[in-house]
């Protein structure tokens, strides 16, 4: 991807239907809204920084019966296109899906009442990841600071404060969550955690083939476990967003790749700021069966 020489330099967040988007996707959006889905596309979803690059590693490697060398053939970004994605003078989402050939895996972070409207009627499979919200802060903190179509972050408090009240790039972590949550049984939709895909990724792997009813003997298994661990993909050029122009991410800032880690929030969090996270946590997931593990 090129950036085209076109400065991206953190232009303010722009709404759309009341969600905060970057302004570059924000100024494509009728293109996103009359999007046409198709019933054999795959939907990736997830807030910022849960998991969405591993994910579609794991699914393009299921797809491709775990061949590390198809997985190779393409950055991530042009193997799984992100539907909303806009910066000037490169292709969009929507242009690369108009040109893929199905079956298309598509990636999208939009909240879910955001979701054009096909991706509905034509029942296609989603899958979605969440991540605890201390270490998506954590990361979409530094995310904002590397990828420069985001407004400038200032200091870690204040972004948490910007996170908390939801005045960051897609919105609320909380209503995005409990959104795609409730929506799960409407749909053929997989719903993961990122803890999950942690603690065992052979067993989160597994659901994921069942799910896709792509079954694979436990060779190929392992091969696609190993593959997609954080050591792999952070050295992986096709998969950690290193092919992308300084200008639009600098790894220099802070790598995409950054600890792939649970718990990291620990590091970051003051007392004060952990106790006031938790008590909005409380009070914007009271009355959901939403549970994510609290021990991490
Ligand atoms: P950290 O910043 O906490 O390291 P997304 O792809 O949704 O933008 O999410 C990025 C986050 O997922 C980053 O988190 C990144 O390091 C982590 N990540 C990417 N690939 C991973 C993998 N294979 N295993 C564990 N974490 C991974």
């Amino acid at each position: 991807m090129e950036s085209g020489g076109t400065s991206v330099q953190r232009p303010p967040l722009l709404s759309i239907g009341g969600v905060p988007l970057v302004k570059y996707f924000a100024e494509n959006w009728g293109e996103v809204e009359n999007f046409q889905a198709r019933p054999d596309d795959l939907l990736i979803s997830t807030y910022p920084k849960s998991g969405t690059t591993w994910i579609s590693e794991v699914v393009d490697l299921i797809f491709h019966q775990g061949d590390v060398e198809k997985a190779r053939r393409n950055p991530i970004y042009l193997r799984v296109p992100f539907l909303e994605f806009a910066v000037p003078d490169v292709p969009t989402g929507t242009e690369l899906l108009r040109k893929m050939p199905p079956p298309r895996f598509i990636k999208t972070h939009l909240p879910v009442q955001l979701m054009p409207e096909s991706f509905w009627t034509q029942g296609c499979k989603m899958i979605y990841v969440a991540r605890n919200a201390k270490d998506v802060a954590v990361s979409y903190y530094f995310f904002y600071q590397m990828a420069k179509v985001h407004p400038d972050p200032g200091t870690w408090d204040e972004f948490l404060e910007k996170y908390i009240a939801g005045d960051i790039s897609y919105g609320p972590w909380f209503d995005h969550v409990k959104g795609w949550w409730d929506k799960r049984h409407e749909q053929r939709m997989l719903y993961l955690f990122y803890e999950d895909m942690k603690e065992d990724p052979r067993r989160e792997v597994r659901k994921v083939m069942e799910f896709l009813e792509r079954p694979l003997d436990e060779q190929v298994l392992e091969k696609i476990v190993h593959h997609t661990s954080f050591k792999e993909m952070s050295q992986n050029q096709m998969a950690n967003y290193k092919t992308i122009p300084t200008a639009v991410m600098d790894h220099d800032i802070s790598p995409f790749m950054r600890k792939g880690i649970t718990g990291d929030w620990k590091n970051y969090f003051t007392v004060a700021q952990n106790e006031h996270f938790d008590a909005e946590y409380e009070r914007q997931m009271k009355g959901t069966d939403l549970c994510f593990r609290t021990e991490i």
